[in-house]
């Protein structure tokens, strides 16, 4: 479903990504971890067409959208849901949603905002307060049916957990799990690698702007290598308690 191949992005003299290969296929849920400064972030804006490629190639469906505009890549059919999460602070969680579905027809806006209120029961609750004043799991849940308003194939994700708590984190990845579960295609980044690779079928391992590994997401949670670097502490103090 989604092919980059060889990609290499840099800014000014800093080389973030160096052939950086990755396909998610259809139904896939797909982790790609490495830590801060690895070149995460600069992989999804890269394939959003938000950052530029210095050279390498991005097919989605077969389709080459390397040099397509971000707004054609979204109605292609596919989301990024931002580091950070981004939601729009001083509008409400309604006009957020709708921010998402704005260039959809009206007809598919009503039909997705009840689909994404039904799967986040606490998006309706609170859809007239701003969204700045909903909590951190609240606005990551907020980011993410954002971007489903926009009825993508796959979801791209960035750092889902950044700042929340390993409680809230469950809940958002127990809902990833719920999305995929019907179908939807997510390629996920993340620093946490021990939640990002639990959840995921197949995963990546970046580092200093190269795949160093890859493989089944259970063989990489196992592997030696990414227990000591990636794992650690955080592995002992999430998982093994
Ligand atoms: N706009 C920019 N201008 C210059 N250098 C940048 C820019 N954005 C990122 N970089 C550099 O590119 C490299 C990769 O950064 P990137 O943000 O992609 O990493 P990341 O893996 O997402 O990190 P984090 O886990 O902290 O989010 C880093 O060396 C970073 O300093
Ligand atoms: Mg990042």
């Amino acid at each position: 479903m989604l092919e980059v191949k060889s990609l290499y992005v840099s800014y000014g003299g800093v080389q973030a990504l160096t052939n950086v290969s990755v396909h998610v296929k259809k139904g896939e849920f797909v982790s790609l971890i490495g830590s801060n400064g690895a070149g995460k972030t600069t992989l999804l804006n890269s394939i959003m067409n938000i950052v530029s490629k210095q050279k390498g190639s991005a097919l989605f469906d077969g389709k080459d959208v390397t040099k397509k505009t971000t707004s054609n890549i979204v109605a292609d059919g596919m989301a990024l849901v931002p580091e950070g999460r981004r939601v729009f602070a001083n509008m409400s969680v309604h006009e957020n949603l709708e921010m998402g579905g704005f260039k959809r027809p009206a007809s598919e806006v009503k039909q997705k905002l009840a689909e994404v209120t039904e799967m986040f029961p606490v998006l309706g609750e609170r859809a007239s307060q701003m969204a700045g004043m909903l909590s951190g799991g609240e606005q990551q849940m907020l980011a993410i049916a954002r971007a489903l308003m926009t009825n993508p194939r796959i979801l791209l994700m960035d750092e889902p957990s950044m700042g929340l708590a390993p409680l809230v984190i469950k809940e958002v990845y127990e809902k990833l799990k719920v999305l995929a579960s019907t179908g939807l295609t997510i390629l996920l980044v993340e620093q946490n690698a021990s939640v990002a690779l639990k959840y995921a079928q197949r995963g990546y391992v970046l580092e200093n702007g190269r795949i160093i590994m890859q493989g089944k997401a259970s063989e990489l949670l196992g592997d030696n290598e990414v227990k000591r670097a990636y794992l650690g502490k955080e592995y002992k103090e999430k998982w093994e308690r």
